[in-house]
């Protein structure tokens, strides 16, 4: 059945992977972001995927994004939580502006994204929510106490959603990726970033296809019974 999905974050990154897996798979796809316009105008040039900017901090902002989605595309049936940013220093040095922004986008946005489609998925008697976490909020990280705060509290939002519509026919389910080849992780110091590789048992950064592939399986109808799970891909770094 074609579906409409909806994917924050996701004109770049793990998040233009996951627009164009979930595309393949024959849904239509809204990718979302928020800044960048030049390298959103040449991802949907490139890939044909609509892109719409909000900043999913904000409830307003969100909600008037995704009704604007539904009356262009349908109803939306799988949204993907995936938009996130690092604002990395160690504890002692961190500021509170830094501790805000990482949780205003990273937790918040979460609920922003989720609650605006969540009556729609109940009335329809179904939904995939998956939300974008992070091997970092499994074990913790060296300066990423806002950033491992928020992703740790991703794993209690899809445990709790799983629980509340699990009757409505929508499953709740998290992907932990490991260090991902992406800008993201290319900020990362060179020397920082060749000590974590070495900490891979894999050898190597992850592809943003690896993390895609697994949410298009949490987004198909044929993945129902998998509800508040948590799908780890690290390349053998961590397990819970
Ligand atoms: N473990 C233990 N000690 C560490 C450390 C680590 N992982 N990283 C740094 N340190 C140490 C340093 O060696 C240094 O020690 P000394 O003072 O004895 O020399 C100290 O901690 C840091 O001191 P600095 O004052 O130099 O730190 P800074 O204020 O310049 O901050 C940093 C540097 C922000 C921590 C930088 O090293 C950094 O970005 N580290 C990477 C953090 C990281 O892994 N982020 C993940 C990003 S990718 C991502 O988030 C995606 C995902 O989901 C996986």
């Amino acid at each position: 059945m074609a579906r409409t999905a909806l994917v924050t974050g996701g004109s770049r990154g793990i998040g233009a992977a996951i627009s164009e897996a979930l595309k393949a798979q024959g849904c239509t796809v809204a990718a979302t972001y928020a800044g960048n316009d030049e390298a959103a105008a040449k991802f949907t040039e490139e890939t044909g995927i609509k892109t719409y900017k909000w900043n999913v901090g904000s409830y307003e902002e969100s909600a008037a994004g995704i009704a604007k989605v539904e009356e262009e595309l349908g109803p939306i049936d799988i949204v993907v939580a995936n938009a996130g940013i690092t604002r990395d220093a160690p504890f002692h040095k961190m500021t509170p502006q830094q501790w805000q922004e990482v949780i205003d986008t990273n937790l918040t946005g979460v609920f922003n994204t989720v609650h605006p489609v969540w009556p729609g998925m109940r009335e329809r008697k179904f939904g995939r929510v998956i939300v974008i976490s992070s091997i970092n909020g499994q074990k913790g990280q060296f300066a990423q106490v806002n950033y491992a705060a928020t992703k740790a509290g991703d794993l209690g939002i899809v445990k709790s959603l799983a629980q509340e519509g699990a009757r409505a026919g929508i499953t709740a389910n998290a992907v932990c990726p490991g260090y991902i080849a992406t800008e993201m992780v290319m900020a990362v110091p060179e020397k920082v970033r060749e000590s974590i590789i070495s900490q891979i048992p894999a050898g190597r950064l992850g592809e943003p296809e690896e993390i895609a592939r697994c949410v298009a399986f949490l987004a198909s109808d044929d993945s129902g019974f998998i509800n508040g799970s948590t799908i780890s891909a690290n390349g053998a770094q961590f397990f819970v």
